[in-house]
């Protein structure tokens, strides 16, 4: 069995020194522009250093992209200085760092665009209480973002980060091409399955293109996606296994389930004798590593993922207790703090906004 102590090494050639990640996680602290704050530099350097790999906050890659107020920004060379600045503060004990990008799509409001009309593939506003109507977005938009996505590749290796994580997970804007829900288009872009996969393909050979053209060693480029949407119509787990067959195929260095439960079974009923992350694991058959995540809280947890999965991420367990992968790695897990106390939110460096989320996502686990 894989232990979580033992090293990994991606094609590309970057060494992780462990099998844990940090997911990647929302700190809703950066400035109103984009840029990295004070505040959270420390978020990170509070919590890198014992982990293999820090997967940061997703950052957008166009201005029409920005999901949520206090989002990092990775649109503009204006933000090198401080993605710099937050590389080197994730860089310690050979943590090594991957900038997650991303672009919002329709899960944004004209608020957070500053008036703005949300953008979108089709004009077809989302399943969830208060949702705007997005504008359907041109070719040249679209030529545009997969550009976007390619600048900020550029900007992440001149930060000097290690890696990106393309965020195709989550209902953001690559999900939404994917989706036949959000995806209605009858061109080149929509239509078939092979078509709904075509901006996906894309933004994947723009990113490689960028790490190629760099002439940069080591620097790795991962793949994070959903597996199974609910609306109808809605990506089932059949899409997605074409999904994982196609980008199994593509030079990236891994793929990253997004679940919030790692031992999640599919709604599909052709898919029930196993979890959903095994299903993954078997599809792309040893061609690419695969992260597995959602709810570690144990090292029992992690290693199980290791059994369907290359790498095991955690993302709140990291937030309640900073030191949970030195613990666990040291097999003093009696030592984990497992709640968080609002008298604790400023030691931990959780902002107003994470909180909120976190009421939502868990009251349980939250002492108020
Ligand atoms: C506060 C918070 C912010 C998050 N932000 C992101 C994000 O920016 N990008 C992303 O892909 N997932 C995001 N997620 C999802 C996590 O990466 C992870 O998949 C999820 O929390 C399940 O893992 P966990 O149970 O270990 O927390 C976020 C989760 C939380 C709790």
């Amino acid at each position: 069995m894989t232990t979580l102590d033992s090293t990994f090494t991606f094609k590309r050639g970057l060494q992780l020194k462990n099998r844990l990640v940090i997911a990647p996680m929302t700190t809703k602290m950066s400035f109103f522009d984009g840029v990295v704050t004070t505040d959270e530099l420390d978020y990170y350097a509070l919590r890198s250093g014992e982990v293999g790999a820090f997967i940061t906050a997703a950052a957008n890659v166009h201005e029409s992209g920005k999901g949520w107020e206090g989002e990092l920004g990775a649109y503009d060379d204006r933000f090198i200085p401080g993605l710099a600045k937050l590389a080197s503060a994730i860089k310690k004990n050979q943590t090594k760092a991957i900038l997650q990008i991303f672009h919002g799509g329709r899960m944004t409001s004209s608020k957070v665009l500053g008036g703005e009309q949300i953008v979108a593939p089709s004009a077809v506003p989302a399943e969830r209480p208060n949702a705007e109507t997005p504008r359907e977005l041109s070719e040249e938009e679209i030529l545009a973002i997969i550009d976007g996505f390619k600048q900020a590749t550029r900007r992440a290796i001149e930060a000097g980060f290690d890696g990106v994580e393309i965020h195709g997970a989550n209902t953001y804007l690559l999900q939404q091409f994917f989706s036949p829900h959000s995806n209605r288009r009858t061109d080149a872009w929509g239509g078939t399955l092979e078509k709904r996969f075509k901006f996906i393909n894309e933004v994947v050979d723009s990113v490689t293109a960028a790490v190629d053209e760099s002439g940069v060693k080591n620097f790795v480029v991962g793949y994070r996606f959903s597996p199974e949407e609910y609306e109808e119509p809605g990506i089932r787990l059949s899409d997605t296994l074409y999904l994982v067959d196609q980008l199994a195929e593509k030079p990236l260095d891994y793929l990253h389930l997004s679940l919030n439960d790692y031992r999640r079974v599919s709604v599909s009923e052709e898919y029930k004798e196993q979890s959903i992350l095994a299903y993954i694991h078997d599809k792309i058959n040893g061609r690419l590593p695969l992260i597995g995540v959602g709810d570690v809280r144990t090292r029992q947890d992690a290693e199980a993922i290791l059994e369907n999965a290359e790498l095991s991420a955690v993302g709140r367990a990291v937030l309640i207790d900073p030191h949970w992968a030195q613990k666990v790695l040291d097999n003093k897990e009696d030592l984990i703090r497992r709640e968080l106390s609002i008298y604790d939110k400023e030691e931990l460096k959780i902002s107003n906004g994470v909180w909120a989320f976190l009421q939502g996502m868990m009251p349980e686990r939250l002492e108020e």
